[in-house]
Order: C-alpha cells, then structure tokens, then sequence
C-alpha cells in the first residue's frame, strides 16, 4: 500500500455503536465479535476510514458522512450506511443469520431446516442485494473515480458489494477477507442456484479474496469449481473469471498483543479481578463466547455434568465461569439457543450444587473487561466450537493468562491450525472425550501447563494481526505489480 493511498474498510458490524444516556450525552458502545476484535487491531497500526452499517438512531444520525473516531487506532475515521429497518431485518436476520451463518457453519438440521419460501427469496433480493448497494455506495461516495484506494471488504454480510464498487471505481484495489469458515461445495446446494451464484459470482469480483486457513480456501476453490463450473488452478490458488484470475489465499487473523496485553494491565481490567479472585474456588474452567449454536455451549455444560459425576472430589472446588455475550436475539433460533443455556446450567447446578456451591456461573452480558479478568485467571479455557472460523478467544486469554492455564480446544476452529499442539485437542461432538480433557487439564503437572502456555504466547506473539495485514499487503503489491500468482506453499 503506498502511504498516500487510503485504507477502507467495509463491514456489517462497525468499531461502535452509539447511544445517549439518560441525560442524553452520547455514550459509545464497542462493537462485539471477532471481526471487530481483529480490525480494532489493524486500525491501532494503520489510518483507514471504516465503513459500517448503523445501529441505532444516533448512528443514523451520522450517517452518509465521515466522523473521527477518537481514541481509537492511530487515525481512524467511520462511516456509517442507514439501511431501513425492514431491508436490514431481511439482510441481517433472514439471509445472513441464519441462512448463511448455519450454511458456513454446518449447522443445519437439513431434514427439518431451512425452507427457502417466497420470504427468503425475496429478503434476498430486497434486503441482502439491496443493503449490498447501499454498502457499495458508500465506498463509491467516498472515492474519487481516479483514485488507487485499497478497499478491504469483510464478511458474509458483503458478498454481493464488490461487483458495483468494482463497475464504478475500477481502479480501487478490492480486497475481499471471510471471518468465517468456508464450507464444501455440497453445504451451498442448501441454497438454489439463483441464490448462491449471485453470492460466488460477488465474491470474485474482488482481485484478492482470504480466508483464516488454507482448508477454507480450497473449500472456496472447490466451490468456483464445481457450482460454477470455472477454471481453477489448484496449486496457485487462482481462478479465472471474466478475464481476471482472481487470488485465494488464508491469512490467519489475529490480534493487536501488544495493546492487549496494555488493556488487560488496565485499571478498568483490574477492577473486575477482585471479585472474580475472591468468589473462585481451588480450579477455575472459563469460557467466554457470544451466544452462538456454533460455539457449543451446551456440549461444554454437559461435559462439566460428566466430569462432577465421574470425579466427586472436585465437588466444591471448581467453578465454571461462562461469560456468554447475547447474540442475534432477533433470530428465533438464537433465542432458543440461549433459553436451552439459561435450563441446562441451572438442571446442572440444581443436580450437583448446593447452598455454598454453585458449579456454573452463568453471566449473560457483554462485558469485556470482565472477561479480560477471567482470561488472567482461569486454570481451564474451554474453545469447543462445533466450527469456527478462527476464534480469537483462543488467543487472547492465553495470551494474558497469569496460572499457566491450559487451553482445551476443538479441532474445528481455525485456531487449531497455529495453537493445537499445544492445546488439549478435542472433539466439538465428543462430550466424553470433553469430560476427560478438563480432567487431564486439571491434573497436569504445573511445569508442563506453564511450558504449553508459554509455547501459546510465544506464537499469538509472533503471528500478531501485523503479521495477517503485512502478508495480505505483501500478496497486493505482488498482484499490482502484475505478478504471476506463485504456487501456494512455495513461499515458506
Ligand atoms: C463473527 C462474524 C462477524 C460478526 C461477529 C459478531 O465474528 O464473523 O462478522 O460481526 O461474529 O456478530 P454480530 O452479528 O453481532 O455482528
């Protein structure tokens, strides 16, 4: 990226929300989930304009103009897109959670769900195409029609943005980055072809299209393949269409340590430590997560259920601090999600507790700092995504963890690729196998959780979110400068 040339970014969710309080001063809310986690990281090193969609009526306000964004990154300027509130229901609620989200995740029950009717066809049309063009159009307002930007589009949210932006502003550099995994070319059959065409055909027209792991980009080469019939070269990860070949490429996503690390030494941070100290038992097992079906909450319950059952002289001395972030509540399947959390930890807590012990402690809130709080002190973290597209959890908590914690983590999350060897690997399905890894965790000698967590650090360190920007900036210099895509794994 030359200096001079400007940075923006696009997606769904923005870095904050904005609100008023009761005296109505506006106060700013921090947007949740791993995409914004690993954007705030980038925006800490580079200048970029950040366009999202708005959330509230004060970010409606806003819109249609750039505003700084104090105190946030080095010189960080948002945008936000107003997109009425019946075109967004359809874009965010019918075809992007679930539709999408379930296809990219696995997680429909395709016996019983999903039906596409008359309503997802045209909340595809009128609500994910359209909001799609509103997205498009402010990046286009934003650009002059000669100038060389990098635009770095994000997301499920945006597959079908890129087409227009690319028709009206064909010198921005269009660089497309998928937080979530990308399925096999079978899962997207889910969809008719008048939907999930338009969706792949939207995605090429970026020049550069990334996802966390290289087992998603192939699924996104097999996809071109096979459900649009394009030519794919396989070991240079390019496909060919409409006269460009279009780079594939994993670049896996992480965080800012060094300002993580700064935060999670922060007075705020500290403040929530005391009562997390003075209520924790001998053995601490943690999780924190938005309340997401991907996720595997329940599993994880149920495994702590097995674990109390089958070694009692843990009984009284263990804690499970969940620290659940509501998610989507405007999806019904979300909010069945969490009323099955709410029952199953208190059937848990009602079969083993009593008056002193309360095995799970459920909070359901968004609370960062608090969760910073927990991630210094848990003995256990439990990751066991049924899939996940990274998971950043998994390299935050390590990364501040002052007990030599030990991390259990499912094979399904992008994070496994960088951190398992050093994890307690598990099986998102295999409750049991989950049961016998918190014991194994808890058991482990203290010299060999401190060498595990020190091998985590050591890596989260070094595969810092510069790396994931620099080698992404690396890939477009090199397609800039007209060079042929190199064969994938010859670059070391
Ligand atoms: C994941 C997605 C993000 C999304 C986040 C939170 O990390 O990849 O795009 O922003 O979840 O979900 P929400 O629906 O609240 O934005």
């Amino acid at each position: 990226m030359a200096d001079s040339e400007r940075l923006i970014l696009v997606s769904n969710r923005g870095p904050v929300t904005f609100g008023r309080d009761r005296q109505g001063r506006e106060i700013a809310t921090r947007g949740g989930g791993g995409l914004v986690t690993a954007l705030l990281g980038l925006v800490e090193r580079s200048s970029a304009l950040w366009i999202s969609a708005a959330n509230s009526d004060v970010d409606a306000e806003k819109a249609g103009r750039a505003f700084p964004l104090e105190g946030m990154g080095v010189d960080t300027r948002g945008r936000f897109v107003a997109i009425d509130e019946a075109t967004y229901d359809a874009y965010y609620n019918v075809i992007a959670n679930p539709l999408l989200w379930f296809i990219q995740h696995y997680l429909w029950d395709l016996s019983n769900a999903p039906n596409i009717t008359r309503t997802e066809l045209d909340a595809f049309e009128d609500g994910y195409q359209r909001a799609n063009e509103l997205f498009a159009d402010a990046v286009i307002d934003e650009l002059r029609p000669d100038e060389d930007a990098l635009v770095m589009v994000h997301d499920y949210h945006l597959y079908t943005a890129s087409p227009r932006i690319r028709a009206e502003r064909p010198r921005a550099f269009l660089h497309f980055f998928c937080h979530i995994p990308w399925t096999q070319p079978d899962a997207w059959r889910v969809l008719p072809p008048s939907m999930r065409e338009p969706l792949l055909l939207g995605v090429l027209a970026n020049d550069i299209v990334g996802f966390h792991t290289p087992r998603y980009a192939r699924n996104f080469l097999l996809c071109c393949d096979d459900l649009l019939d394009l030519p794919v070269d396989y070991s240079r990860q390019t496909v060919r269409y409409e006269g460009r070949d279009i780079w594939v490429r994993a670049y896996p996503i992480s965080i800012h340590t060094a300002a993580f690390e700064r935060m999670a030494r922060s007075d705020e941070v500290s403040s929530f430590e005391g009562p997390i100290l003075r209520r924790r038992r001998a053995h601490l097992v943690v999780r924190v997560d938005r309340t997401d079906l991907s996720k595997n909450t329940l599993r994880g319950f149920e495994a702590f259920d097995v674990f109390l059952d089958r070694y009692p002289e843990f009984r009284e001395e263990i804690t499970f601090f969940a620290l659940l972030q509501p998610s989507r509540q405007d999806v019904p399947e979300y909010v069945e999600y969490l009323d099955r959390i709410r029952e199953l930890a208190s059937r848990i807590n009602t079969k083993h507790g009593n008056t002193d012990w309360m095995p799970i402690d459920l909070n359901i809130e968004n609370n960062l700092p608090r969760a910073v709080a927990a991630y210094k002190h848990f003995d256990v973290l439990m990751v066991n995504s049924i899939f996940d597209g990274m998971n950043l959890v998994a390299k935050e908590a390590p990364l501040v963890n002052e007990r030599g914690g030990v991390m259990i983590l499912s094979e399904n999350t992008g994070a496994f690729d960088e951190l398992g060897a050093f994890c307690l690997t598990v099986n998102p399905f295999d409750v049991e196998a989950q049961a016998e890894a918190l014991h194994s965790a808890l058991t482990m000698p203290h010299e060999e959780r401190i060498a595990r967590n020190d091998e985590i650090r050591r890596i989260v360190r070094e595969n810092d979110v510069t790396k994931w920007l620099e080698a992404q900036l690396h890939d477009i210099s090199a397609r800039r400068a007209g060079a042929p895509a190199e064969r994938v794994g010859a670059r070391g």
